[in-house]
């Protein structure tokens, strides 16, 4: 084993006893692999929605405070209120962040030279870093024309656009329903559906989003900003016969309207106390509205409310799906599931507080992307 770095920067988050959110980046060793695994040069990796409670907890970056420069970088913010109590667990451990990221592997264990010198991408958690140490069956070997920048998102968002669809297939359901559809997850279900035939009603809440996603391919867009907004769901949802949704807003009357238009679109002649006998299915998989989830009583009995997230997914398919559906993201890195970034920034520019606030606001083509060779 040559060339292995002693120790490399990685970004901590801390919350104090005084309510305060401290963010700096550490100089922590690097473990050497063992036999099976590899260290990798992180180069690239995204700020996803999923990345903001790690990485910011509940903290007021209005009232943040920047200090020193390069690898002393450090913000401090104040919590919100109420949010230390919430925060409990967290309080005075310092936590890594960054969920998925790619880099190049510099260092390999015995039975994982293959990957010495490849471009691999990882999911962790702790990819605001330098340098990872992980399992060589924990990466994602990418094409050799890829650059970390190419695979730096191949796992949060490819693999859940991509587990809907199994999903849907597993549980008998035909066509899909989806929520804040114009999202970079949202773009690549709407290219694998295309792909795949399946019947997709992406629900947007703004006209540009819905030239947006026509202009890939998309045939079903409803903006729920439209007057005529129920009546669009009602006509696509009559149309695809879709019955299963997955809503990544959760907050607010959203899951609601699904289920009620699903019910109104499937309603036959005569009158029924307990609604339709269709079963009509919604997955909440984030959650970008935080306010109550409101539920009206007009859809029937006959529905499920569950959430849906990635990692119990995929151990619950099985290690032959993970592998197909990886497969499929490496072979189509730059077309299927391609990933825009609207800045590209260093591990210290993350924590200017302006920089934080913008990277965390989940807006439409509003990704960004962290360089982690950069200071
Ligand atoms: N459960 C899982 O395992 C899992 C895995 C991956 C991703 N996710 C979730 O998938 C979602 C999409 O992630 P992404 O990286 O693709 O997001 P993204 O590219 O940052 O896009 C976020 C989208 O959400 C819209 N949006 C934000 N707040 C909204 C609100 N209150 N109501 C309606 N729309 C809203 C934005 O539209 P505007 O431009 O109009 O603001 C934008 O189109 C996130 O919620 C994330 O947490 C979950």
């Amino acid at each position: 084993m040559t060339n292995i770095p002693d120790h490399g920067l990685q970004l901590r988050s801390k919350i104090t006893g005084e309510g305060q959110l401290v963010l700096s980046l550490d100089e922590v060793p690097v473990r050497p692999p063992g036999p099976d695994e590899v260290v990798v040069r992180i180069e690239a990796a995204p700020v996803n929605p999923s990345d903001s409670a790690p990485l910011i907890g509940a903290a007021d970056l209005a009232r943040a405070k920047l200090e020193g420069s390069g690898a002393s970088t450090r913000l401090t913010a104040p919590l919100l209120p109420g949010a230390l109590e919430r925060l409990a667990g967290r309080v005075g451990q310092s936590l890594p962040a960054g969920l998925e990221g790619a880099g190049v592997v510099v260092v390999a264990g015995d039975q994982a030279r293959a990957l010495m010198g490849r471009t691999v991408a990882v999911m962790g958690g702790s990819m605001y870093a330098q340098y990872i140490t992980v399992k060589a069956e924990d990466c994602l070997l990418l094409p050799e024309d890829a650059t970390p920048k190419d695979g730096a998102s191949c796992f949060v968002n490819p693999l859940t656009a991509l587990a809907m669809v199994e999903a849907m297939r597993l549980e008998g359901y035909t066509a899909l329903v989806h929520t804040a559809a114009a999202s970079n997850l949202g773009q690549m279900l709407v290219r694998i559906c295309r792909a795949d035939e399946v019947p997709l009603v992406n629900i947007v809440r703004r006209p540009e989003q819905v030239e947006l996603l026509r202009g890939i391919g998309a045939e079903y867009v409803c903006d729920s900003s439209a007057p005529d907004f129920r009546l669009s769901l009602i006509a696509a949802l009559k149309a695809t016969g879709a019955t299963l949704a997955f809503d990544a807003i959760a907050g607010g009357t959203i899951i609601g309207e699904i289920l009620h238009c699903m019910e109104i679109a499937h309603l036959g002649p005569g009158y029924t106390p307990y609604g339709t006998t269709v079963h009509k299915q919604v997955y909440m998989y984030g959650m970008l509205d935080l306010a109550p989830t409101q539920l009206p009583h007009n859809f029937g009995m006959h529905f499920g409310i569950g959430g849906f997230l990635l990692r119990p997914f995929l151990e619950r398919a099985g290690k032959d799906v993970a592998d197909r559906l990886r497969a499929r993201v490496a072979a189509e890195l730059k077309t299927t599931f391609v990933s825009h970034y609207t800045a590209e920034v260093s591990l210290a520019q993350l924590l200017d507080p302006g920089v934080l606030a913008e990277a965390s606001r989940r807006s439409t083509g509003g990704k960004f992307l962290v360089n982690t060779s950069r200071l």
